[in-house]
């Protein structure tokens, strides 16, 4: 990407900005963008955000239930996925059930917490990472 064209998120926002900045003046129709985490915190909101700027939103959670009842406001254009990321099973599932699906994603960001495995012998090593970039939407649509 040329230099000129780069878009530096901390010229612009800051601490007290919220995803509604992020996103203003950002439409999102004909969009499709995966959330971890949408049981909580970032991932709800994050889920809400691009909802409400017109994204279809796929909201991967390990708990269906609490993910449905955090998400009720953001509405049909949410469609929810179970995705355990302390399991790589669980991961295959998912991945192999979004890929059969075939519509490819615009936007992939995370909110979730990825804990270490609780029995690395007993289950597949999973390295615990940092989430995405939180602001990887509105710079996905920006570059
Ligand atoms: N909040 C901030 O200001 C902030 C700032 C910078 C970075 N972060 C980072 O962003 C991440 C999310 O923060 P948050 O404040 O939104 O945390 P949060 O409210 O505790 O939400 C964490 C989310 O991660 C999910 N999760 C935990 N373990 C999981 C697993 N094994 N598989 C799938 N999902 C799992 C939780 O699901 P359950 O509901 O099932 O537990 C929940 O949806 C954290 O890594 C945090 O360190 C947060």
């Amino acid at each position: 990407m040329a230099k000129n064209k780069e878009f530096v998120m901390t010229n612009s926002f800051g601490a007290t900005s919220t995803t509604d900045d992020v996103l203003a003046g950002i439409d999102l129709k004909g969009k499709r963008a995966l959330v971890t985490g949408v049981s909580a915190g970032l991932g709800v909101e994050t889920a809400r955000a691009l909802a409400a700027h017109g994204a279809e939103v796929v909201g991967a959670a390990r708990d269906l239930k609490k993910a449905k009842r955090a998400t009720g406001e953001v509405g049909d254009a949410l469609e929810l996925v179970e995705l355990d990321l302390a399991s790589l099973k669980s991961v295959r599932a998912c991945a192999e059930a979004l890929l059969a699906d075939g519509r490819p994603f615009d936007v992939v960001t995370g909110g979730s917490v990825i804990p270490p495995p609780a029995a690395p012998r007993a289950r597949p090593r999973l390295r615990p990472s940092p989430p995405l970039p939180l602001l990887s939407p509105s710079r996905a649509r920006r570059e």
